[in-house]
């Protein structure tokens, strides 16, 4: 039994899933910077050219193994390794070196597929090297705001287990004091790559008193999830994008980003009106938004110290009440090379998926 690198008597309960994963905020990585980062135990070198061209790379350097995210430049449109100042193009071919000789033809940078969407920098990973078999949902468009709300956490979990909080629906009460949880107008659907899910339920808020609250989730893969809320009574809509990544066995990552959606206010035909609407939102927008975020960050403290000591139970015993945790696993386990063998996966298992379930 392998046991975690930050807890000797831990077991590693699952291990590394494939698909997109985020490894930075866009605003971390400049034109002309490179970054180290960590995915699935393995360490990505991002860069962009002074020019803006966002690369990403395996970090060893062909000629002599240098890593390329520890003291490696860009130098206008290329990457140059500080061992022996070789600089690779755009297309990874080395294209001079640092003693004036012809490069060698054969060296070359190994490319990571890279996807720049809401903010972030996503990295594909497959177990075998497998390419993309899913396209990236693109991020927050025309209607949301520009400046986002964002954190980063570190939790000693897995993705699956962060993301199974989501259809969690039993804990929402005992855990976060929601209260009247519930599916809203359609049941969970999983499919493919996705599920989405729409819950209601009613929340005490600080000095606002007690809210119903809407949430409409959209998963993508083990990776990402992007969350719509409404919280109609103060006029709260907003998206947040959130981003799992398994940096270490154990070990993930969480990124945050939320945006307010701006008011539809097509039927405003006077431009002064709209605009004067349009900074009304604005206003209330950017007292509200960062209220609601930092509500969720306190749900992600809340969960913190539960994720960080349960263990995975591939036997559990679900009760009425639950939320649709197994179709979840069993949606889940397809992320895994081999797919993951797991009680939800073998089944068959009875479980209904309808309002009575909250
Ligand atoms: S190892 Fe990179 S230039 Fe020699
Ligand atoms: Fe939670």
């Amino acid at each position: 039994m392998r046991t975690s690198p930050y807890d000797p008597h831990r077991p590693i309960l699952l291990p590394f899933p494939d698909g997109w994963f985020g490894v930075a905020f866009s605003s971390e990585l400049k034109p002309g910077q490179v970054l180290r980062r960590r995915l699935a135990g393995e360490d990505v070198v991002l860069y962009r050219t002074r020019g803006g061209r966002l690369r990403g790379i395996e970090p060893y350097c062909p000629h002599l193994g240098a890593h390329l995210g520890v003291g490696g430049r860009v130098e206008n449109e290329d990457l140059v390794c500080p061992f022996h100042g070789f600089a690779f193009d755009p297309s990874g071919a080395c294209v001079r070196t640092g003693y004036g000789t012809a490069p060698p033809a054969r060296a070359r940078l190994v490319q990571r597929h890279i996807h720049e969407a809401s903010g972030m920098i996503w990295v594909w990973r497959h177990a075998e090297g497998a390419p993309p078999s899913w396209n990236f949902p693109e991020g927050p468009g025309e209607e949301h705001s520009t400046y986002p709300c964002s954190s980063f956490h570190l939790l000693r979990t897995y993705p699956q287990e962060m993301l199974e909080n989501i259809v969690d629906l039993g804990h929402f009460g005992p855990l976060h004091g929601y209260s009247g949880v519930r599916i809203g107008d359609v049941p969970p659907v999983f499919d493919g790559d996705t599920f989405r899910a729409h819950f209601i339920a009613e929340r005490a808020f600080p000095l606002l008193g007690v809210l119903t609250v809407d949430l409409r989730f959209r998963v993508y893969g083990l990776g990402c999830v992007h969350f719509a809320v409404e919280i109609p009574r103060v006029g709260v809509r907003m998206l947040v994008v959130a981003g799992f990544t398994p940096r270490n066995p154990g070990e993930t990552e969480m990124r945050m980003a939320a945006y307010y959606q701006k008011p539809g206010l097509k039927v405003v035909s006077s431009p002064r009106v709209r605009a004067a609407l349009q900074s009304v939102v604005e206003s209330t927008s950017r007292v509200l938004l960062p209220q609601v975020f930092r509500w969720f960050e306190r749900e992600i403290r809340q969960d913190q110290p539960i994720f960080e000591t349960k263990t995975y139970l591939e036997r559990a015993r679900p009760a009425q009440g639950d939320g649709p945790i197994m179709p979840y696993r069993r949606w889940a386990s397809q992320f895994y090379t081999p797919p993951l063998r797991s009680a939800a996966a073998e089944g068959p298992f009875r479980h209904r998926l309808d309002a009575d379930e909250a």
